[in-house]
């Protein structure tokens, strides 16, 4: 172990995903992109061998030895507060990958801010993820490349904290470029960055946060997940990645209604993904209007993960001009996205605010993002 202290700071962004939900544990496609908001992490060495997580958001901290997160990690995962599950979990999860011998490697302090919002939809988790796996990665010299350390998050997220993600956020957090999104396959790990041209069109991408909060690690998530499982086996493929819309009609004979139904949204979502990088590509953002609202109607009405809050805030910005607009992320809350003109954001923000005061909603949080980069040292 070196005695060098050591000192830095890392940080990694959240994410929107422009199209292609619940299909990266599908093997499917996705086209999210990193978002201006970020989670940064101030490293300091410290030579007795722990860890210790504080941050910004919580009051409360943990601290452990490094030697004893291999016992910690799945079984008494309870014993550290909730949100350090995440930064302990790559801890773990990154000696697990590596199997360095945790005696070489020196104790941290790691102390988080964030500007992510959380519950939002937005990824808060992945973001601490990527700004700790860079921050470990670099000071313990473990030599990991980005998708493997975007595996590593996956893995503390599935394990550490419980909760069956798929690899899309960490994916976005740790390889986006600024500008455009990232075309990823979640069966190769194969990613291309795609020209978004927002601005270039006069283009805004507006997210409204219903505040409505979402939780990944129970209920409709892990059920969602298990259906296309279902599905993938009624099918004998071992993923619906390998079942395409013509392969529907044979589905709809072989299966129950809802478990059809929850195969169709993520056959025809990858398929959306497919066309949106296509027309991106040959027509400009413009054209991606219909693609995203059809993505919405699919999550509403065949995989019903929607929520009223999602629903209205998607209905009132097409009506007051969006070209396209769909919920975003895991759903059963969180956050909306809609493509509108940049002239329009403070009419589209006063319509939706307006439609859910009179529905008695919360206020929902509504802003701008832009295609960031991912996740890097700071300092
Ligand atoms: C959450 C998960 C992702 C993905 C989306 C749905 O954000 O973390 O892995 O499954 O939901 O597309």
């Amino acid at each position: 172990m070196t005695d060098t202290p050591t000192a830095g700071t890392w940080s990694a962004p959240g994410r929107v995903n422009l199209i292609g939900e619940h299909t990266d544990y599908n093997d499917g496609f996705v086209l999210p992109f990193a978002i201006e908001f970020r989670t940064a992490v101030a490293l300091q060495t410290r030579t007795d061998g722990r860890i210790r997580v504080t941050s910004s958001f919580s009051s409360d901290a943990a601290e452990v030895a490094v030697s004893d997160l291999a016992a910690l990690f799945p079984d008494r995962r309870d014993e550290v507060p909730e949100w350090a599950r995440y930064p302990l979990g790559v801890a773990w999860a990154l000696l697990e990958a590596t199997g360095v011998d945790v005696a070489s490697v020196p104790g941290v302090d790691l102390s988080f801010s964030s500007d992510v919002p959380v519950g939002a939809g937005l990824s808060s988790s992945a973001a601490i993820e990527g700004a700790t796996a860079s921050a470990l990665n670099d000071v313990w010299g473990l030599g990991l490349d980005r998708v493997s350390l975007a595996k590593v998050g996956c893995r503390a997220e599935n394990e550490a904290v419980g909760a069956p993600t798929g690899i899309m956020d960490q994916m976005a957090s740790m390889l986006s470029r600024a500008d455009a999104a990232t075309f990823l396959d979640c069966r190769s790990l194969q990613t291309e960055s795609v020209d978004l041209g927002f601005a270039g069109a006069g283009l805004e991408l507006l997210v409204i946060d219903t505040k409505v909060t979402h939780a990944h690690s129970t209920g409709g998530y892990r059920e969602r997940r298990a259906s296309c499982e279902q599905g993938a086996a009624i099918m004998g493929v071992p993923a619906l990645r390998d079942i395409t819309v013509d392969d529907l009609t044979r589905a709809r004979e072989l299966m129950d209604d809802v478990t059809f139904r929850r195969v169709r949204h993520v056959v025809t979502e990858n398929q959306r993904v497919l066309d949106t990088v296509e027309t991106l590509r040959s027509a400009g953002p413009r054209a991606i209007g219909q693609l995203l609202d059809a993505s919405h109607a699919s999550m509403r009405d065949d995989f019903e993960i929607s929520v009223p809050e999602l629903d209205l805030a998607v209905d009132t910005a097409r009506a007051a001009g969006a070209i396209g607009a769909r919920m975003t992320g895991g759903g059963f809350g969180g956050a909306a996205i809609a493509l509108i003109d940049h002239s329009l954001v403070a009419s589209v923000t006063a319509a939706v605010e307006r439609a859910f005061a009179d529905a008695g909603y919360a206020t929902p949080h509504i802003f701008t993002v832009h295609p960031s980069e991912g996740a890097r040292r700071d300092a």
